[in-house]
């Protein structure tokens, strides 16, 4: 009943939009440093210092870029980033996105990368591009979820995302907090599920 209480508070304490360009850069910038080394290393494909990160916070609020942010507690725990297509090479938009190890695996990712499509598509792009590591898993396996065809080259994957193609059934402002309380739900039955299953063979102390 508590952990009931307790996802809820949580629930009702997180929200996505957009960030004010300048006003609230730090924000972004607060966010990116809490990243442990190898999210940095993963998002900046290898950059890592403080002076690097404050730079590139510093480069968006200055050069269009739009940020999504997620915020839990009225702090940024995700972001969302389209660039405007003028500072990327091939003239494609490029996007990005960075969640903190806490809020993994709950469906933040996949969410911001929803309304970043749709708020491209509102814009007019026709298509994005996304480039990460060839080794990051995570991040691989999100583009590929949204229709990216990765491409290898010098230990990058590169891909773009067709936005004529895109079905976004949940572009209209659907709840955030609904389609977040439907992630949970799933990832809570199924640690509730394991949780069972520990239990059922003596396991299940530490579970
Ligand atoms: C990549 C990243 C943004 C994913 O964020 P997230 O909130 O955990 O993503 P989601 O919970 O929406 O997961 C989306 C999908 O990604 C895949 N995925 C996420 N984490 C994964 C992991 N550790 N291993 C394998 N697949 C993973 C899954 O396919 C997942 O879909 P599913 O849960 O339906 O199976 C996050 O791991 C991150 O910020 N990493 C560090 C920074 C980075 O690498 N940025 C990319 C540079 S562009």
């Amino acid at each position: 009943m508590h952990h009931n209480d307790g996802e809820s508070r949580a629930r009702a304490r997180s929200h996505v939009r957009i960030l004010s360009q300048h006003e609230e850069l730090p924000l972004l910038r607060d966010h990116l440093l809490r990243l442990d080394r190898s999210s940095r290393r993963d998002r900046f494909h290898g950059y890592m210092d403080d002076g690097f990160i404050e730079r590139y916070a510093e480069k968006c609020a200055n050069d269009g870029t739009v940020i999504i942010a997620y915020f839990e507690d009225g702090v940024v725990r995700g972001a969302a980033e389209l660039h405007p297509p003028d500072q990327s090479s091939g003239l494609l938009p490029e996007i990005a996105f960075s969640v903190e190890a806490s809020v993994r695996r709950r469906g933040v990712g996949s969410f911001l990368f929803r309304q970043l499509i749709a708020k491209a598509q509102a814009k007019g792009y026709r298509s994005l591009r996304i480039t990460t590591g060839a080794q990051n898993q995570p991040m691989r396996a999100l583009a590929k979820k949204f229709g990216a065809n990765l491409t290898f080259h010098h230990g990058e994957s590169t891909g773009t995302i067709d936005l004529i193609e895109q079905n976004q059934p949940e572009s209209v402002p659907v709840g955030f907090q609904a389609t977040l309380a439907a992630a949970r739900a799933i990832a809570n039955f199924n640690r509730a599920y394991w949780r069972m299953v520990l239990r059922m063979y003596g396991w299940g102390r530490a579970a």
